[in-house]
């Protein structure tokens, strides 16, 4: 049994404490949290220990593996300080706010012999997973092009109101279309040219058209937190030489035919603009096999994730502000 203990229990706490209910081989032993009067309110098990910091946490608990769903500018302290006690990390993404404290953290893995990895649930979401399948297999041809599209209302929910400040989350660029730039890195590798239209957090608006130029095909990934009540959606529109690939209304169309799969949705009501464990539960029982394995996170290796945040960094440099 991998024993977890869950740092930090707002919105993807709760969502990912859902998602180790269903993992048959692991048990949340415990959870830490600066507001441990919010965490009693949320969680239905007593046998879980809950502290008011990691410190403390591992003062007087020795799990297998954190899973740090802290704000993201705590991640690279939160992260290298359960490495040097030794525990395994999996930590929610963006990986940091800058590739220094990304890289900080790579060291520590290597320091301490730790599996770090970062929680792109994107890379385990099955629609991307049948996405990267039909561009590895060549069965349309070659990508001409690939439109991508992740948009929420300003998230208004978050602990202090973090995340509308744009140094604590580097805004929806890094917090939210990391989840894209994260995904064409990893089926595509580095973009040879990168460029974009931003409109930097204000107004209680935070939007972002990006451009990702390769090699004869071009992604563009459109992200924005909008003051407006619009609700979270997320797609995508592929078109190859002999055919498209269309996620829409949370439904998958390879050339016009919709694409069915057996995988149960489990629906949760976290308080945020996340509604299902879809892709956690698969994430996390992947990291733990790799724990249990003693193997290399390779569909998510943390150099990956940390490339993933140098294009948002990048973008948000390079892009003309609107
Ligand atoms: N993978 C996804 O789809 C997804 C979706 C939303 C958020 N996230 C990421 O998850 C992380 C958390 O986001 P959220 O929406 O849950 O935020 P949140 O504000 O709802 O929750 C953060 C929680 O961390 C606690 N906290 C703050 N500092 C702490 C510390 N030092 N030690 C312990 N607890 C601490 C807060 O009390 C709060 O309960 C962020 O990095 C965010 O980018 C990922």
């Amino acid at each position: 049994m991998t024993k977890v203990a869950i740092i930090g229990f707002g919105g993807m706490g709760f969502i990912h404490y859902c998602a180790y209910k269903r993992i048959k081989d692991a048990k949340v032993i415990a959870v830490a949290d600066v507001d441990i009067d919010k965490v009693k309110e949320k969680i239905d098990d007593e046998d879980i220990n809950l502290y008011s910091s990691l410190e403390e946490l591992l003062e007087y608990e020795s799990p297998d593996m954190v899973d740090i769903c802290t704000p993201t500018f705590t991640h690279a302290e939160l992260s290298i300080k359960a490495m040097e006690k030794g525990v395994h990390v999996l930590c929610e993404k963006p990986m940091s706010l800058c590739e220094e404290d990304c890289q900080r953290m790579i060291d520590a893995s290597i320091k301490y012999d730790r599996v770090l990895m970062v929680a792109h649930v994107a890379r385990f979401g099955k629609e991307n997973m049948y996405l990267k399948k039909v561009v590895d297999s060549g069965e349309l041809g070659a990508l001409k092009h690939l439109d991508m599209n992740r948009i929420s209302y300003m998230p208004d929910w978050s602990w202090n109101d973090w995340m509308r400040d744009y140094e604590k989350s580097g805004g929806c660029l890094v917090d939210m279309s990391v989840h894209d730039f994260d995904l064409a890195q990893y089926m595509f590798g580095i973009p040879k040219k990168i460029g974009g239209v931003y409109h930097k957090m204000r107004d209680n608006n935070d939007f972002v058209t990006a451009n990702l130029i390769y090699d004869g095909f071009d992604v563009t990934i459109t992200g924005g937190w909008y003051s407006c009540e619009i609700p979270f959606r997320t797609g995508f529109l592929a078109c190859f030489e002999k055919g498209y690939l269309e996620k829409v209304n949370g439904e998958l169309y390879m050339n016009n035919e919709k694409v069915e799969f057996d995988t149960v949705i489990e629906e949760v009501d976290a308080g945020i603009n996340i509604s299902s464990t879809a892709g956690y539960k698969e994430e996390i029982e992947y990291f733990i096999n790799c724990i249990n394995s003693g193997s290399e996170p390779e569909i998510v290796l943390p150099e990956s994730s940390k490339n993933s945040v140098a294009i948002a960094r990048q973008i948000a440099k390079e892009a003309i502000l609107i």
